[in-house]
C-alpha cells in the first residue's frame, strides 16, 4: 500500500461532484448529511473508453470525464447515509450528489504497485497511440476465477479487466459501518 491518505469533506446542501474518475483506490465513509453516489463498471469501455485512460493518467489537465445522458442509464446508484461507507475501485467512472443537508464524509485513499504499474501501461500506450497504433490493455483471467477462462475461450467476456476491480467486489464492499 502507497500513498496513504485521508481527507475530510465538507459539502453544501445539494453540490455535486462531476463524472470523473480518480487514480487512488477510496474508501468513503459517510459521517452527517446524506450522499448519492453514481458509479459505473470499472471496465466498461463505453462509458470509460481506453483513450479518456490514456488521457487522465499521460496528460491529466483534470480529473473529468465527458458526460453523456446515456450513461446514467447504466449507473449504480448508491444512495450513502451516515454510518455507510463505499468502496471505489481505481479509475472507476462516478459522479457525487449531496442530499438537502450538510454532508461531512471521511475519505481514506491510497495506491498500490499494480495500480502503479497500471499507470505507466497507460502511458505507454498514450504514447503508442500518438504513433499511431491502436493499444488496447489485454484482458487476461484472474487466478482467483479460473472459469473465466472457458468464458474466454468461448469468445465471452471476461468479468475484469487487467488492473481494474469488478464491480462485484466493488458492491460487496458497500458497507455499513458504526458511527
Ligand atoms: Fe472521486
Amino acid at each position: 500500500m502507497q500513498r496513504r491518505e485521508g481527507f475530510i469533506f465538507l459539502s453544501s446542501p445539494g453540490a455535486v461532484t462531476p463524472f470523473h474518475i480518480d487514480s487512488e483506490y477510496n474508501f468513503l465513509l459517510q459521517v452527517r448529511g446524506s450522499k448519492t453516489v453514481s458509479m459505473w463498471d470499472p471496465a466498461d469501455r463505453f462509458v470509460l473508453p481506453e483513450e479518456e485512460l490514456e488521457r487522465f493518467y499521460a496528460t491529466f489537465v483534470h480529473r473529468n470525464l465527458p458526460w453523456r445522458d446515456v450513461f446514467q442509464t447504466t449507473a449504480f446508484v448508491l444512495p450513502l447515509a451516515p454510518g455507510e461507507g463505499l468502496h471505489f475501485p481505481v479509475t472507476v467512472p462516478h459522479w457525487v450528489k449531496n442530499g438537502p443537508e450538510v454532508s461531512v464524509s471521511f475519505s481514506i485513499t491510497f495506491r498500490t504497485a499494480d495500480s502503479e504499474r497500471r499507470e505507466l501501461l497507460y502511458k505507454a500506450n498514450a504514447r503508442l497511440r500518438k504513433l499511431g497504433l491502436s493499444p488496447h490493455a489485454r484482458r487476461t483471467v484472474d487466478p482467483a476465477r479460473p472459469h473465466q477462462a472457458d468464458r474466454l475461450r468461448r469468445g465471452g467476456q471476461p468479468e475484469t479487466a487487467v488492473g481494474s476491480c469488478g464491480l462485484q467486489e466493488h458492491l460487496i464492499a458497500h458497507i455499513r459501518c458504526p458511527v
